[in-house]
């Protein structure tokens, strides 16, 4: 069993959804047994060219792109993989410029024999205003996952407490700031989706 986590901040250090994404393996790693595994991979780690609409995806062609970057290695990392997380941060309401390169560039994967299929995934964001867009981004992951066929799950946690995705912000319910740290139902949603996507996983692959 593997689930591979997706950091869609291009931040270095101190991103807020590295921070949750984290928060999310270590409640998946707890959910598995100490053979199975949790990745963390950082879309900034990666050199990802842009999708320049040339369809050679379409016609099962190599992605011209991907003699020149690190697409290739990525695409390693989540073929056979039982869960994916993707945690982007909120920009414009939607995801950060480098982690569209990536949904983008992935469609060689859904061209060429829909190799996320059956993938469990779930998503998480976070963002500057308490409301920053954070359902639109849930929104846009949470698509793309469905088009790659992957199965989306939400966090099943308490129906009168818990959200269906993770979801934090830096703005606190009166208009003050507040470190990632601090946001209880941010960690817990996050969480909640670490468990989940492991769970399910866990149920999909029995005895991996
Ligand atoms: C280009 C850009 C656009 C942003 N757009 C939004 C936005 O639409 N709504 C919002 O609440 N925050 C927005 N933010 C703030 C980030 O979502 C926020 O700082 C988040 O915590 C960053 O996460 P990170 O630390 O993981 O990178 C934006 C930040 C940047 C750099």
């Amino acid at each position: 069993m593997r689930i591979v986590g997706i950091c869609g901040s291009p931040k270095s250090d101190k991103s807020s959804t590295r921070y949750l994404l984290e928060q999310a393996l270590e409640a998946a790693a707890e959910s598995l047994s100490d053979k199975d595994e949790t990745v963390l991979l950082n879309i900034r780690d990666y050199n990802i060219l842009h999708c320049t609409g040339c369809d050679s995806c379409v016609r099962r062609k190599p992605c011209p792109q991907s003699v020149n970057d690190d697409m290739p290695k990525l695409e390693k990392e989540l073929i056979n993989t039982d869960g994916i997380i993707i945690a982007a941060p909120s920009y414009f309401t939607s995801v950060p410029g480098i982690l569209k390169d990536f949904i983008d560039r992935s469609r060689h994967m859904k061209m060429n024999g829909s190799k996320l299929r059956d993938t469990i995934f779930g998503a998480i964001t976070h963002a500057g205003l308490k409301y920053g867009g954070q359902e639109h981004v849930i929104d846009v992951l949470n698509r793309y996952a469905l088009g790659q066929g992957m199965i989306v799950v939400g966090s099943a946690g308490s129906p009168v407490k818990d959200g269906n995705f993770g979801s934090g912000s830096l703005q606190t319910d009166d208009g003050n700031w507040r470190m990632v740290k601090d946001d209880e139902l941010a960690i817990r949603g996050s969480r909640l989706i670490g468990k989940r996507v492991a769970e399910v996983a866990s149920r999909i692959s029995p005895g991996e």
